[in-house]
């Protein structure tokens, strides 16, 4: 038996649908990008989202948007998938991380505020793992600060704060759907505003910087559209959007249930998220060291089951320059593992995981 991490799903339905965008010949922008755009704010209840051509694009166009400029000074956390602070780097912006929570390995309102100054412009929050940050007291120190909010919940679509859907309770959001994500139209993403004065302005960067007059460019903008093609993807999957929430849901709960040992903990949710998850986090204790997690990576590899390893801290990666206060960060990067979750994972497929994951623990000698 050989489970992969992650394994998108691209159904019947949704290759009849890309049948009709092929054959519409509208192959670039066309109907379904429109129409994907507002099957996802109607799931979002948000008035204002594009689709881009993957998330990191949405990322790019949420600092065009913003006007933010080199030099200008953005939070981003210390732990999770780093596009937001890379794409930052490419526009010569400059990256300041705040650490994360041991548990939930998301920022919060204090880890923020130890690093924020007069100079920050934007705070970016990662919903880690399909987990959630606690956005009431981080909006308000945003609101109150009169600084812009982000957040990438590019692994959380669906998951909710308060009743609230992930991505939209900031200033922006943005969201991915490349191969591995809940929804995928292999490469893609999507950005929501909250403002119309925003959403105009990601209309004139997503496409080369000019709208209704032709070639008229009045800011220097990119190409970040998505293709009709994979949008026809997107729109049909949205069909079944609730559907994969709920397997992913049950998926978590079948393996909450049967991994036990007390070399390690899950990810945790507060009480106030309803997560879906986006893939299954570990802690493993102490004792474990980055050698000895990437070696139960190896362990688990052997039985046909494929695992991944937490984030680098970017302390240890040469594109960041500064060495930054990040324990927690550093820490999780050593030591936390994920399990596969999607789509199509059958629940005798998680207690074959759970059985050998729990096998290869109990034996485990900490080298
Ligand atoms: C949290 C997060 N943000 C942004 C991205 C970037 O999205 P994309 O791969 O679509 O550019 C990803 C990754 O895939 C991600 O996991």
């Amino acid at each position: 038996m050989t489970i992969p991490w992650a394994k998108p799903l691209v159904n019947k339905r949704d290759i009849q649908y890309l049948n009709k965008a092929v054959n519409s010949q509208w192959i670039a922008m066309g109907e379904y990008v429109h129409n994907f755009e507002k099957r996802l704010k109607k799931f979002l209840k948000v008035n204002y989202l594009g689709v881009t051509s993957s998330g990191s694009a949405a990322i790019n166009l949420a600092y065009l948007i913003l006007g933010l400029k080199p030099g200008d000074e953005l939070i981003v956390p210390g732990f999770g998938f780093l596009a937001a602070a890379n794409v930052a780097q490419t526009l010569g912006l400059k990256v300041v991380f705040a650490d994360v929570d041991p548990h939930t390995f998301c920022v919060n309102v204090d880890t923020i505020k130890k690093v924020l100054s007069k100079k920050t412009k934007l705070i970016v929050v990662t919903h880690t793992y399909g987990n959630m940050c606690g956005m009431s007291e981080i909006v308000s120190l945003a609101k109150r600060k009169k600084i812009y909010l982000m957040e990438d919940a590019a692994q959380a679509l669906g998951s909710k704060y308060k009743g609230k859907q992930a991505g939209t309770i900031g200033d922006i959001g943005v969201f991915s759907f490349t191969a591995t994500k809940t929804l995928t139209t292999g490469e893609g993403g999507a950005i929501c505003v909250k403002k119309r004065s925003l959403y105009n302005k990601l209309i004139l960067y997503r496409s080369y910087g000019y709208t209704k007059k032709r070639y008229y460019c009045i800011v220097p903008g990119h190409n970040l559209r998505m293709s009709n093609l994979l949008a026809s993807i997107g729109f049909s999957q949205m069909g079944r959007l609730n559907s994969i929430l709920k397997k992913r849901k049950k998926i978590y709960s079948v393996y909450k249930r049967i991994l036990k040992s007390d070399k390690f903990s899950l990810q945790k949710f507060e009480k106030n998220i309803s997560s879906i998850p986006w893939t299954l986090s570990i802690k493993l204790n102490k004792n474990f060291t980055q050698k000895s997690r990437n070696s139960l990576i190896s362990e688990l590899k052997k039985k046909g089951i494929e695992s991944r390893n937490g984030y680098y801290c970017p302390n240890e990666l040469s594109i960041f320059k500064k060495k930054y206060k990040l324990p927690i960060s550093s820490d999780l990067s050593k030591r936390v593992i994920s399990l596969p979750i999607f789509e199509e994972l059958k629940v005798k497929e998680i207690y074959y995981i759970c059985k050998k994951f729990n096998e290869i623990l109990n034996k485990w000698i900490y080298q």
